[in-house]
Order: structure tokens, then sequence, then C-alpha cells
């Protein structure tokens, strides 16, 4: 594990990045006592990849392989390579729409953290906005998890409610819920920097 006082993240993405725009904003401001090491992504026009390489981050495209919810075995050794050598202390997960079990979770343990666009454990899998919507519920939110071998199961870390709006439809939900989730990340990832999490992670830090 890498020395010094910074956390180094690991961010995987499969979509636009919203929520690495936000967290490496949260970095450039001094909020998040943090770096992005690496970015990667399934999907290879994914516009996560471009915005790390606009910031100057290393980004990087890996093939998923067959599978349409999972990676193949050769995919997941590539993901766990790549974050090992980039010596990241924490894989974030930013939209990242595999689900990832196994050796991937064995080799990162309590070391891997998600976002989701719901009040957990409601509404997990896919569009969740859209099965609070249908729903008919006047709160919605979102919930970032530490990653365990369910689907959008996991401790939870932190919540934000959201209003459901007369009025509102699938997009504007997304994007009331979306905003949500751009505090909300940072901010968790900065009570998790600057708290115990870090010294037991990497004891030999000063930070
Ligand atoms: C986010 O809203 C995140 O909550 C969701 O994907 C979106 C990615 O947006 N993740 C899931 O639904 C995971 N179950 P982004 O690429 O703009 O950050």
């Amino acid at each position: 594990m890498q020395s010094g006082k910074k956390m180094r993240l690991g961010v995987l993405g499969s979509g636009k990045g919203s929520n690495f725009v936000a967290i490496a904003q949260a970095i450039q401001s001094g909020s998040l006592p943090a770096e992005v090491a690496l970015v990667l992504s399934d999907m290879p026009e994914a516009g996560i990849l471009q915005q790390a390489r606009d910031r100057g981050i290393s980004a990087q495209f890996i093939p998923p392989g067959a599978f349409r919810t999972k990676l193949d075995p050769t995919a997941e050794s590539a993901f766990i390579q790549a974050l090992q050598d980039a010596q990241v202390d924490l894989v974030v997960l930013a939209g990242f729409m595999r689900i990832l079990k196994g050796d991937f979770l064995r080799a990162f343990e309590g070391r891997v953290m998600n976002i989701h666009p719901s009040l957990l454990p409601s509404f997990p899998g896919l569009e969740a906005w859209k099965q609070a919507l249908s729903y008919g519920v006047k709160v919605t939110g979102c919930t970032v998890h530490w990653v365990d071998q369910g689907v959008d199961t996991g401790p939870i870390l932190a919540q934000q409610a959201v209003p459901v709006l007369e009025g509102d439809t699938v997009t504007s939900l997304h994007q009331r819920i979306q905003e949500a989730e751009r505090t909300l990340y940072p901010e968790t990832l900065a009570r998790l920097a600057q708290g115990p999490w870090m010294t037991k992670v990497r004891p030999t830090s000063n930070a």
C-alpha cells in the first residue's frame, strides 16, 4: 500500500461521469484530501474516460468480455491488476453497470464503495428513479454503500433524501437525484479520508 497523506482512488464507471467530475472538483477545491489514481471503464466511449483524460488522469478502457452484467474472468483479472498497479486504497464505483463479485471483492475486501440512485433498500437494480416514479413514492434519494456480494446491498454509509414533485418526469426526477449524488459522494469520501478508516487501511500513513 502506498504511503503518504492522500487517499488514492480508483474510479470505475460506464457512463457520462458526473459523479467522477464532482469527486475531481472536490479534490481540486481542497475539500476532499484524495487523488484519483486511475479511472477504468467497461465502455470504450464512456464519457467518464474523456472527463478523466481532460483532467490529466490516467484512464483506461478494459474490454469486459462476453457477459452482459458481469466481467468475464480475464477482464476481472485485468481490472484487479490495473487497480493494484495504481496502488489504490479505495475502489469507487461511479455508475459502473456491472456486478462485481468473488475475486474482485476479495482483492479489495472492505474497500469497494458504490452510489445508487435510490434510498436503499428500496429500488435496487436498474433505473431506480424510474422504479420510484412508477411506484408513486413521495420521497426517494441516493445511497452510498459498501459493496458486498449482493446487488445494491452492503452496509450503508450515507443517504440523501430527494422529494418526488407533482408533475415530475423520469428526466426531472433523475436530474434531481443526480444533483444530490454530486454532493453526497464527495462528502462521504471526505469523511472517510479524514477518519480512522484511512489509518486502518494504510497503517503506515502519517495522514
Ligand atoms: C449515477 O446516477 C449512479 O447512481 C448510477 O449511475 C449513474 C451514473 O452517472 N448507478 C447505478 O445505478 C448503480 N446501480 P454518472 O456516470 O453521471 O456518474
